[in-house]
């Protein structure tokens, strides 16, 4: 994971990389720093475990100013958060700040131990620093050092380098973390995300696999894996950063669960007309390879990976398509058989979550049709290299826990199924039934919310446990996960989800009255055997949380209590039943006086394996 920026101008740029980190900090936020050199060489670096809240306010107490600078915020993946691991890293002149994983980095850090070198870190990045400033003895450019030092790392890099000595130039290498030049006037960018520059320009560059770029002033020199100098061309972008703030909530993420009725009529909104959908980011090309399809494969991770779960129900029971979906991390180093004519189908909030990405490079290799994402951010990697996409404008989600993400996903896969529905079948009434059901989602997303007080009073007893089952069937299986993820990513209870029928299967033996169990139960043909589930639970004292529309077939007591959801169609059950789950966390964490919106180890964007 972990966020760069780096920049070199002709004014001083300390602010600018301050700012860039704000943005970045939802790839990592155990610590970070920056490192910014005057053109007279004078050099300062500034390094602070936490939020970027803490370098920034550590800045302000030291004098930094400097032309030339590149900074970091970090996700550990080496070394503890500690202010000692925290980038730059340094070997005398060279500084370095890196996002990936070095693999070799012991028998590196042996072989620069034996040539003298201390390392001051338990960090990988470090071996980098040492190695350029090894190899940068023998002569050359600091651009042609670096490209000796290459060869000799294994893993994954987006890093940046700087020599103090040659404050004039920056030198990017990029090998499976993503790098984005920023094009300024008299001044030039290196950033993971344009998002962070769009305060200083909207020109961009973005770096391939395996280019190392030199930054200066006034040139941009880019050379490829082959060692060709390479033409890139620039990118002008339109998005415009939000600055989002939390408005009257308390947390972004209970923003973020609010915002879901608005959200997911903007993610309708231009795709359907009466009951038909219409998906006009899909071009001539994208239509006649769905036509084709007759299978497909949806690859993910977290909360991307449950609805993808929900897809493959929904892509079987309503359009009649086969469908298999994977976690990204298994299926990137598993050897699968690709069925005929399989579309492969990655879904990711970030677009950069790097096993998403490495198993849609993978699937390339592998003779699919073809590939779609679907994705919120449209500069993505995943966006980027994918041959189609559905955007789930969502808008910018700031909380680590993804909620209005999940949603509006759902809502793209159930057009996704209508639109596959009846081009597979044109006298199916799925399409029609789905945009029509859809219509109303909105209204009864705002129905659940309702809810909240009596959510927020079941939170209080449930928030001195320390464990949590879920239970779901069918469709709601998946959701069953999610909640369980949501809830032990914010509140840190340990929670786990269960196919309902699997529970005799041994996850029964866990049942007591310290025990909450969480089930999904929804008005549809799987409602009497999970019934009989909740019987089980029920006779062997469990303590049961039942969230469900059928309000008649339930009885509250003591250990049972019922949460009323609103009647809505059959098909939009995965989608609404979601948004009391994640209520039920937010409540709970809150309790515990969990940081909610940037939980402990966790980072929004995955950027490493
Ligand atoms: O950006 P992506 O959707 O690819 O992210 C995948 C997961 O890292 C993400 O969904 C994660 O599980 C969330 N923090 C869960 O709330």
């Amino acid at each position: 994971m972990c966020g760069i920026i780096g920049a070199v101008s002709q004014r001083d740029i300390a602010k600018i990389l301050l700012e860039g980190l704000r943005s970045l900090e939802y790839r990592g936020y155990d610590s970070s720093g920056l490192m910014v050199v005057n053109s007279t060489g004078q050099a300062s670096r500034l390094r602070c475990v936490g939020k970027v809240n803490n370098l920034a306010c550590a800045a302000e107490h030291a004098t930094l100013s400097g032309e030339t600078g590149i900074a970091h915020t970090r996700w550990a993946t080496h070394g503890k958060p500690a202010e000692s691991n925290a980038h730059p890293h340094i070997s005398t002149n060279i500084a370095v700040v890196h996002n990936g994983i070095i693999e070799n980095h012991e028998l590196l850090r042996d072989q620069l131990q034996g040539r003298g070198y201390t390392f001051y870190s338990e960090t990988d990045t470090e071996v980098v620093a040492h190695l350029v400033h090894w190899e940068q003895q023998r002569g050359g450019s600091l651009l042609s050092v670096v490209q000796r030092v290459i060869p000799d790392l294994r893993g994954t890099y987006g890093m940046v380098i700087l020599d103090t000595d040659s404050p004039d130039r920056l030198i990017a290498a990029r090998s499976g973390s993503p790098l984005v030049i920023g094009c300024g006037v008299g001044e030039n960018f290196i950033v993971s995300d344009p998002m962070a520059l769009l305060s200083v320009t909207r020109r961009f560059i973005y770096l391939e696999e395996g280019d190392v770029a030199q930054i200066s002033c006034y040139g941009i020199k880019i050379i490829d894996r082959c060692n060709n100098i390479a033409q890139r061309c620039e990118v002008e972008l339109d998005t415009h950063y939000d600055v989002v703030n939390k408005g009257v909530y308390s947390h972004y993420m209970q923003k973020e669960i609010y915002e879901q009725p608005s959200v997911l009529k903007n993610t309708l909104s231009g795709r359907h007309n009466n009951s038909f959908v219409e998906l006009h980011e899909l071009n001539e090309k994208a239509y006649s390879l769905l036509k084709k399809v007759e299978h497909i494969q949806i690859v993910a991770c977290g909360t991307s990976y449950h609805s993808g779960m929900v897809a493959r129900y929904w892509l079987e029971s309503l359009a009649k398509m086969p469908c298999d979906t994977e976690i990204a991390s298994e299926f990137r180093y598993r050897k699968s058989v690709v069925r005929e004519n399989s579309l492969f189908v990655t879904l990711s909030q970030s677009g950069e979550t790097a096993d998403t990405l490495a198993a849609l490079r993978l699937s390339k290799r592998l003779g699919y049709l073809g590939s779609l994402s679907i994705c919120n951010v449209a500069s993505s990697s995943l966006v980027r290299e994918s041959d189609f996409s559905l955007m789930m404008k969502a808008g910018i989600e700031v909380g680590v826990a993804s909620t209005k993400s999940f949603t509006a996903q759902l809502v793209i896969l159930l057009i996704l199924v209508a639109k596959i529905s009846s081009l597979k079948d044109a006298t199916s009434q799925v399409e029609r039934e789905i945009v029509n059901a859809l219509q109303i989602l909105p209204s009864c997303i705002e129905k659940v919310l309702l809810q909240d007080q009596l959510i927020a009073q079941l939170a209080q007893d449930f928030s001195n446990k320390n464990h949590a089952l879920f239970l779901g069937r069918g469709d709601q299986y998946p959701i069953a996960m999610e909640g369980a993820l949501k809830l032990k990513e914010i509140s840190y209870i340990h929670a786990e989800a269960y196919a309902a029928g699997e529970l005799k299967h041994g996850p029964l033996a866990l049942i007591d009255s310290d025990m909450p169990v969480i089930v999904v139960a929804p008005q549809n043909a799987l409602l009497d055997k999970l019934k009989s589930n909740i019987e089980e639970i029920r006779a062997r004292g469990g303590l049961l949380y039942i969230f469900t529309d059928a309000i008649s077939s339930f009885v509250g007591s003591d250990n049972i209590y019922i949460v009323p959801l609103p009647h809505i169609p059959e098909v939009l059950a995965p989608i609404v039943y979601i948004v009391p789950l994640q209520l039920l966390s937010y409540y709970i964490a809150l309790i515990r006086g969990t940081d909610l919106d940037k939980p402990r180890n966790l980072a929004k964007s995955v950027t490493v394996e």
